[in-house]
């Protein structure tokens, strides 16, 4: 980064990609390892299935393909691309995977670093792209939302482990002078309430030598309170919506899409029952691929471009929201 480069004042948006992993977790096969049912986590997440990456497809490998895909529907040259920020809270590479995706992309002029907020990981790393772009530093963005949450959940945790799957979205920003399609945003974080979801570090103390000890790196599963987060869900997303709705002058009304972090059907449907949006515009693919984290908005917004869903100049007010806890909105139009 070298300071101000352009004097750019908005944000286009010219592509997107998505990839998840060929295995298939059906809720019968989880039932088959924990006292639990089908009808059990249809009912109460909506999720159906999940993909689960297995040897040879961690977050990098998936984050490249979803970053390559969204740099093919930009039709970019990626010696264009500027900036590369991988959200995600499963690195294959504690130091940051977001250069292992820059590597294997060749995209040699992009600084690349990674993100972590949880599920509002990839709504995070989108509006701090978007910062840099209005700021005038880049011009071209990826933006890249990829977890494998597999590693982490407890198996044998059956209030836990039905939520979650692997998979990475991407999404092709580009700074402009024109018009500015990033309409505004919120965010917020409340770390008292930290608690109620987790992936925390182990704690296994041990020793270097004599009295001199040292903590082993590791992580213990994802520990999660499940009503509290619900709740918090619940509540909050509306009132960040709408306060986003109240400082951009716009109502639900004008939103064509609502996209939210992809976390239980229940919390889409009461989200969208607040905000007076018809169900028809809540988008939703977590009865396939449940909750991906960082993923889950990429792969749902890429999903629903190539279904021909979400069009050219499109409203779609989208937030992601989860542990930290973290949640964030934003307004944006397509293209
Ligand atoms: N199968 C069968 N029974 C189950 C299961 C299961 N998989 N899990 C829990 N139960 C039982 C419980 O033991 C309980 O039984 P009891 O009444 O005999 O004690 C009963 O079902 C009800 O349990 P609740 O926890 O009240 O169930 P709830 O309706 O709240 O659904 C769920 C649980 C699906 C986890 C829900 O609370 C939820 O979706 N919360 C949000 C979680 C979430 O989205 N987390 C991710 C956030 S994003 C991020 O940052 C990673």
């Amino acid at each position: 980064m070298e300071g101000i480069k352009f004097n750019k004042i908005g944000v286009s948006f010219k592509g997107s990609g998505s990839y998840v992993p060929d295995q298939i977790l059906t809720n019968q096969k989880i039932s088959q390892k924990v006292d639990t049912s089908d009808e059990w986590i249809k009912t109460r997440t909506g999720i159906s299935e999940r993909r689960i990456s297995g040897l040879g497809c961690n977050v990098t490998d998936m984050g490249y393909e979803a970053a390559l895909n969204a740099i093919a529907m930009a039709n970019w040259d990626i010696k264009t691309v500027d900036l590369i920020i991988l959200a995600t809270s499963t690195p294959h590479d504690l130091f940051g995977s977001a250069p292992s995706i820059q590597h294997k992309l060749g995209a040699y002029n992009a600084v690349a670093f990674d993100l972590t907020a949880a599920c509002s990981g990839f709504l995070f790393a989108l509006i701090t792209a978007s910062q840099f772009l209005k700021g005038g530093s880049f011009k071209r963005a990826v933006v890249i939302g990829a977890d494998q949450l597999s590693s982490f959940v407890d198996w044998n945790d059956r209030r836990s482990c039905i939520l979650f799957g692997d998979g990475a979205g991407a999404i092709a920003i580009e700074a402009t002078n024109e018009f500015d399609n990033v309409i505004g945003f919120e965010m917020k974080t409340d770390g008292e309430r930290g608690s109620f979801l987790n992936l925390p570090f182990k704690n296994d103390k041990d020793s270097i030598i004599d009295n001199i000890d040292f903590l082993r790196g590791g992580f213990s599963p994802i520990q999660m309170n499940g009503q509290e987060v619900y709740k918090f869900a619940v509540k909050e997303v509306p009132i960040i919506l709408k306060k986003l709705f109240k400082t951009t002058n716009y109502s639900s009304e004008r939103v064509d899409w609502l996209v939210l972090h992809q976390a239980n059907q229940r919390i889409l449907d009461s989200v969208g029952d607040k905000l007076k949006i018809p169900r028809e515009k809540i988008l939703s693919n977590l009865e396939k691929y449940g909750n991906t984290s960082a993923a889950t908005i990429p792969l749902m917004i890429d999903e629903a471009i190539r279904n021909n869903k979400i069009k050219q100049h499109d409203i779609i007010a989208t937030s992601g929201f989860g542990a930290g806890l973290s949640w964030g909105a934003a307004l944006i139009k397509w293209g």
